[in-house]
C-alpha cells in the first residue's frame, strides 16, 4: 500500500526530559563545559556530516557500505523478511534504502532528531519505494523510545548503524541497548548494529581531522546551532577545532578550544572561557569484537552474529531479544 508522500514527521514530547536549553545551559555552566554532540545536527550540521562520510580519511560509512554490501545475503537471512525496520538516527536514510531489497522492510520508520533534514530524506524515498509504509519520527530517542501506535510491534529491528553507539560511554551504551531491548518482546525482533573497531591511532585520529576541515567546520557549527537554541553569542571564529585519540578511554574526542579569553554570554548569564580552555562536544567510542559481544549480552540480546570488512577496521552486528 502506498502512502502519501508528504507526512509530516510525528514529534515526540518525552515528559520528564529536561528541554533543550536547559540542558544546554547546565552544559555549558560546568566546570568542564560541555555541549551534548546531538547538537551537531541542524540542517547545515546533516549536511556537513553527509560531507564527512564522503572524505577520503572518514572510512566508517565507507567501510560499512562495503560490509552490508559484501554480506547482504547472510544479513537478510540472519534478519528475515517483512520486519518493522526503525532506523535510529537515520539522516539521509541511504544505509536503511540500501538493504530495502534484501530485507523487504513491512514498514520503514526513520527516527532523526533534525526534523527538517529527516522530512526532505523521506520524502524522497518515499518516491523511489512507494510500496514500503514509512512512518518518520522526529526526535531524541536518546531520551525516550516510547515509538507512537502507528509504529508496528511486530518483528521490529532496530537498525543502529554507523558507530552512532560511541557517542554514549560504555555505562551508557549498555543503558541505551537495554531500552532497545525493552521495546521488543522477547523471541521477536533484534538489533542490526554497526561499530567502529579499535585500530592504529593514525588512521583514527585522520578520519576525525580531516585536511580539508570539514569536520571543524562540522565542529564549530554546533555554537551557532547553540546561539540559535539559547540566543547566546558564541563567535565561531573564536574557537578551533581539537580531536585525538585517548587509547586508555579507547576514544575519539572532540573539543572546541578557546583561541583567546573571551566571554559567552546567553540571557540571564555569561561566561568566561580562558585561552586554551575547551568545551567537550563529542566522543566516539572504539570497540573490540570482545566488548561488542560482552555489551549485547549484558543487555540481554543473544544469537549474535558479526560481519567485517578484508582490515577489520568496522563490524556488522545482527543479535536477536532473547
Ligand atoms: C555519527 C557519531 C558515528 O563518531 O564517527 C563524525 C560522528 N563526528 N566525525 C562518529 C562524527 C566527527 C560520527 N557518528
Amino acid at each position: 500500500m502506498a502512502q502519501p508522500a508528504l507526512i509530516p514527521p510525528h514529534w515526540e514530547t518525552p515528559a520528564a526530559a529536561p528541554t533543550p536549553s536547559d540542558e544546554l545551559i547546565a552544559g555549558l555552566s560546568a566546570g568542564q563545559a560541555r555541549i551534548s554532540p546531538k547538537y551537531f545536527y541542524d540542517a547545515l550540521g546533516s549536511k556537513l556530516f553527509e560531507a564527512i562520510c564522503d572524505l577520503p580519511e572518514y572510512y566508517p560509512t565507507r567501510t560499512e557500505a562495503e560490509i552490508f554490501g559484501a554480506h547482504q545475503e547472510a544479513i537478510a537471512a540472519a534478519v528475515g523478511t517483512g520486519c518493522t525496520l526503525i532506523d535510529l538516527g537515520a539522516g539521509n536514510c541511504a544505509k536503511a534504502a540500501s538493504l530495502f531489497g534484501a530485507l523487504q522492510p513491512r514498514q520503514y520508520v526513520p527516527v532523526d532528531i533534525s526534523a527538517e533534514f529527516l522530512h526532505q530524506s523521506v520524502q524522497g524515498l518515499q518516491r523511489r519505494f512507494p510500496a514500503i509504509p514509512m512512518q518518520p519520527l522526529a526526535m531524541d530517542f536518546s531520551a525516550t523510545l516510547v515509538l507512537p501506535q502507528q509504529v508496528d510491534e511486530q518483528r521490529r529491528l532496530f537498525f543502529y548503524p554507523g558507530s552512532s553507539l560511541g557517542n554514549f560511554d560504555p555505562q551508557q551504551a549498555l543503558a541505551f541497548l537495554r531500552r532497545l531491548r525493552a521495546a521488543l518482546p522477547a523471541d521477536d525482533g533484534g538489533l542490526l548494529i554497526g561499530l567502529d573497531l579499535v585500530k592504529q591511532t593514525h588512521v583514527l585520529e585522520a578520519a576525525y581531522d580531516d585536511t580539508l576541515g570539514v569536520t571543524a567546520a562540522f565542529n564549530l557549527n554546533a555554537l551557532n546551532h547553540v546561539n540559535r537554541l539559547i540566543d547566546a553569542d558564541f563567535n565561531a571564529r573564536d574557537w578551533r577545532h581539537v580531536a585525538f585519540y585517548n587509547a586508555r578511554s579507547q576514544r575519539i574526542e572532540m573539543h572546541l578550544e578557546a583561541r583567546r579569553d573571551l566571554i559567552v554570554r546567553w540571557p540571564g548569564a555569561r561566561r568566561t572561557f580562558h585561552q586554551g580552555e575547551r568545551i567537550h562536544t563529542e566522543y566516539s567510542h572504539k570497540f573490540s569484537e570482545q566488548d561488542i559481544l560482552g555489551l549485547l549480552e549484558q543487555a540481554g540480546f543473544g544469537g549474535c552474529r558479526m560481519w567485517f570488512d578484508a582490515r577489520r577496521w568496522f563490524a556488522v552486528c545482527h543479535a536477536r531479544a532473547r
